[in-house]
């Protein structure tokens, strides 16, 4: 399979998501610009990028080039024409269809003929993502995880239209950052969160019915089942906010029980508790 060269990368969104991929771009050698509507976003990605980049040098884990791809080659800005020069364009705002629906015809009539569009969503369909632009084949998901420059997965979507060769390059450049690729069909959620989002979104009915405390459902997932992080916490690591979005989907599209948002997480994000990011959530953050 022929693939296309990419050699410069545009990142929309500025959050964790979007600030890992950047940095994992840069410091995999790629020309890479990072975009968002707000510069505060912009600054605060940079420092994220600074400390991760900072803590993995010091580890020995990044050579010294690839330590100033990331420190001083990232170009940020928040005009979105600044993707315009791009091969590949990956697309990481939030987690709202008709946002990434505008954003991908906007960045279908700015992006270079031949350039690759992908999304990063968490559960929306890659195929009505792809649909709102004029080259569907050039259109595929690219599902990295948090935090980006440590986990090794990205999972790759083909949505209905997506060419082999556009699936075959964004397999290459994923490799070129080091990460390991497993293909997931387009369905809600795709593989990762239709398994993970359920488990989380039952360990918040399990805390809401009282079958156990915060403290105890994390400890039985951590220390019984050797999770990393205990149900709760990966929930305020990943973002209240982002979970409910992705159950909702699970929910409407799937259209069983068993994938009803839990009445905790819906009243925690109507209160505006999305876990870390804001401070507060089944724990508190500083
Ligand atoms: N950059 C550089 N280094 C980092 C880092 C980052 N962004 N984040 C963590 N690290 C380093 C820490 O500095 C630490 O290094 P050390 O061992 O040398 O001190 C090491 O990683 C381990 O970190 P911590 O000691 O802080 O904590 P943990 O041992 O718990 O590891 C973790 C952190 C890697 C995040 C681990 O808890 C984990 O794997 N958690 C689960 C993460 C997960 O499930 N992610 C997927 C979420 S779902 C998703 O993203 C999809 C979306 O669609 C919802």
């Amino acid at each position: 399979m022929t693939t296309a060269k990419i050699e410069r990368i545009a990142v929309i969104g500025a959050g964790a998501m979007g600030n890992g991929i950047a940095q994992v771009s840069a410091t995999s050698g790629f020309q890479t610009t990072l975009i968002d509507i707000s510069s505060e976003a912009l600054e605060r990605a940079k420092e994220s990028i600074r400390q991760s980049v900072e803590k993995l040098h010091s580890k020995g884990k990044l050579d010294e080039t690839a330590r100033r791809n990331a420190l001083e080659g990232i170009v940020s800005g928040t005009d979105l024409s600044l993707a315009a020069q791009a091969d590949l364009i990956i697309e990481a705002v939030s987690e709202d269809k008709s946002l990434k629906l505008k954003l991908f015809a906007e960045l279908d009539a700015l992006a270079k003929p031949s350039a690759l569009i992908a999304s990063n969503t968490s559960s929306i369909s890659i195929t009505s993502l792809a649909a709102a632009t004029k080259r569907p084949a050039q259109v595929v998901g690219l599902h990295f995880m948090n935090p980006v420059p440590i986990m090794p997965l990205v999972e790759l979507i083909r949505g209905l239209d997506t060419s082999a060769e556009t699936v075959s390059t964004a397999l290459e450049v994923c490799r070129a950052m080091g990460k390991t690729v497993y293909e997931a069909n387009d369905a809600p959620g795709f593989i990762s969160n239709r398994i993970l989002m359920p488990m989380i979104n039952e360990a918040i009915y399990c805390l809401m019915e009282g079958v156990g405390t915060a403290e105890a459902i994390d400890g039985v997932m951590k220390l019984g089942m050797n999770h990393p992080m205990g149900p709760l916490t990966l929930a305020d690591f990943v973002g209240l906010d982002v979970c409910l979005a992705v159950m909702e989907v699970l929910h409407s599209e799937l259209g069983e029980d068993k994938y009803r948002p839990c009445p905790l997480l819906r009243k925690m994000v109507a209160a505006g508790h999305y876990g870390r990011k804001t401070g507060r959530g089944f724990y508190t953050y500083q």
